[in-house]
């Protein structure tokens, strides 16, 4: 380890259990010198995994329902005064949609649940960073990061309303970025990951077939969730402070295809 974290403090936020990728950010975090507060939402919690990653990073709990203000208020207030200072790095690693919960199509979306899976996927961004902002929370060349995935940019089907989600998150990491980084120095960005094998990632409809099919177009291959942690920690980093309002693509070069010559010879005996 390089101890590129010594003597900073963070929130992370969103992890369930040892799959998540906020879990492997907190063990890497904590392995370069970091301390933190590790928060969900309340019903996440009552499975206990959490607790296990208190233990092993000597970090506190703090529950928190990111579509609430007055949680999210309330950890960040905790969070300053548990750590002893202003805040070095957040991040937010949440993600849910009801209508993908309830296996509902694209084209049938129920807005009720639209609406829920948007204040906590999206949504929930802006209220974490509104709450920093007012309070004043950040430390100086502070550092923010929000996980997305590319369905933001491009077509996959099956990733159903989560794709709307990603893009609104995204743009919130460019319109509170600006503002952000002029007044308090602080910057933000958003980590474009590969498919992964999480609660989350399994729960999108044909997993196996997008992440088997992102492994054979990727020339590096798929990004893991510890490959994402360890690039979570550089922007964490003092080494990468003039880096704001990107969406930074971890994909082993996904985003960058056409085509690659595994997928193509699947294809190249068919008329
Ligand atoms: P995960 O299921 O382990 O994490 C999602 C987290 O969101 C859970 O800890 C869950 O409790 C939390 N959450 C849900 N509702 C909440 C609420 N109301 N308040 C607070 N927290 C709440 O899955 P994973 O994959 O680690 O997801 C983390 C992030 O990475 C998400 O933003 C996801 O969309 C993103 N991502 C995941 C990819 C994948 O294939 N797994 C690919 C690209 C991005």
């Amino acid at each position: 380890m390089y101890n590129l974290l010594k003597g900073k403090r963070g929130i992370i936020f969103g992890a369930l259990d040892s799959n998540s990728i906020a879990w492997k950010v907190a063990e890497s975090a904590h392995a370069e010198g970091a301390t933190f507060v590790l928060t969900n939402a309340p019903i996440a919690m009552r499975m206990g995994e959490i607790n296990e990653l208190a233990e092993k990073t000597g970090s506190e709990i703090i529950p928190a329902d990111v579509t609430k203000l007055e949680d999210i208020e309330n950890l960040i207030e905790k969070s300053v005064e548990i750590l002893g200072g202003k805040i070095d790095f957040v991040l937010h690693s949440i993600g849910m949609s009801v209508n993908v919960r309830k296996k509902i199509h694209y084209t049938d979306n129920n807005y009720d649940f639209t609406h829920k899976g948007f204040d906590i996927s999206a949504l929930s961004f802006h209220k974490v960073m509104q709450v920093l902002y007012k309070k004043d929370a950040m430390a100086e060349w502070g550092s923010i990061v929000a996980l997305t995935y590319m369905a933001a940019q491009r077509v996959f089907p099956d990733y159903n309303d989560m794709a709307d989600n990603k893009a609104y998150l995204e743009s919130i990491a460019r319109s509170f970025g600006y503002f952000f980084g002029r007044d308090h120095k602080v910057r933000v960005n958003t980590i474009s990951q590969s498919p992964t094998a999480t609660t989350a990632g399994n729960g999108v409809k044909g997993f196996s077939g997008f992440i088997n099919y992102a492994e054979k177009m990727s020339p590096l291959g798929n990004a893991t969730a510890q490959e994402c942690a360890d690039y979570t920690i550089t922007l964490f980093s003092d080494l990468t402070k003039k880096v704001t309002l990107q969406n930074l693509f971890h994909d082993g070069g996904f985003s960058n295809m056409g085509v690659s010559n595994e997928i193509m010879a699947a294809f190249e005996d068919q008329e």
